[in-house]
């Protein structure tokens, strides 16, 4: 099992008040999965995703990532883990504005204390897998939002995680950009990876093997056939 999520609850403090978001959340993903986590705005899809990629800490419960209990783990630990095991997609790719496609994406490997030479020419073949051999050079403003997407997943694989996690990854593209991107997931998982993946769109949910659904704070796994299309 790469991951755990064991009787996870997640309160957020608003003053006074306990605002409970994630309620006896309970989770595993083997690794190789792919899976799509589904739900209505606000109902923790995000909450549950920062608590995933050790962005978060729940206010109770366990979470085991690869066997290693983190709900315990130190921020510097933490911080650790998410360099070397995680890569992060976000709907608003998240590339500095002004650092090239390369340097973009070498960055994670600059944090990891990977030299100048191999950062370069990992981060160019993490883009030439991505289709964008020939942007290296450009900056975000001079690629459309579908390169930037790519870019922002060469830079969430290229130090080689165990887990991609993506929060709404097509949302703010048009939808042939998103299914360039989904053709990319695809190809990732049917290579090994495990994948995370939080949309509310049930189109792109199918491209997962399997789909869970979050409302108000709890979780029950999609029946196969026909069970996405209630949103
Ligand atoms: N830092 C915070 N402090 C207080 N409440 C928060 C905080 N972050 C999120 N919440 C609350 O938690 C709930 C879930 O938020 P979350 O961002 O996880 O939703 P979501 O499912 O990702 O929604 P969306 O589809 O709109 O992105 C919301 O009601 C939100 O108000
Ligand atoms: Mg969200």
């Amino acid at each position: 099992m790469i991951l755990e999520l064991k009787h996870i609850y997640k309160d957020y403090l608003q003053g006074k008040l306990v605002v409970p978001v994630l309620k006896d959340i309970n989770l595993s993903v083997e690794a190789g999965e792919y899976i799509a986590i589904m739900g209505p705005s606000g109902s923790g899809k995000t909450t549950l995703m920062n608590i995933i990629g050790c962005l978060d800490v729940a206010t109770k419960g366990s979470y085991l990532l690869a066997g290693e209990d983190v709900s315990k783990a130190s921020d510097t630990h933490m911080a650790e883990i998410r360099n070397h095991s995680i890569g992060f997609v976000f709907q608003q790719f998240n590339l500095l504005p002004k650092l090239t496609a390369q340097d973009n994406v070498a960055l994670p490997l600059l944090y990891g204390g990977v030299g100048k030479k191999e950062r370069r020419a990992r981060a160019k073949a993490a883009l030439e897998k991505v289709g964008l051999g020939d942007r290296v050079d450009f900056r975000p403003n001079q690629m459309s939002g579908g390169q930037c997407q790519r870019v922002a997943i060469a830079r969430a694989i290229v130090g080689m995680p165990k887990l991609l996690l993506a929060d709404e990854p097509t949302g703010a593209l048009d939808s042939k950009s998103g299914e360039q991107v989904m053709e990319l997931f695809r190809q990732l998982n049917d290579e090994g990876m495990t994948i995370v993946m939080i949309t509310h769109d049930a189109d792109i949910a199918k491209q997962a093997k399997k789909t869970y659904h979050i409302f108000d704070g709890e979780i029950r796994e999609n029946q196969k056939e026909g069970g996405a299309a209630d949103e």
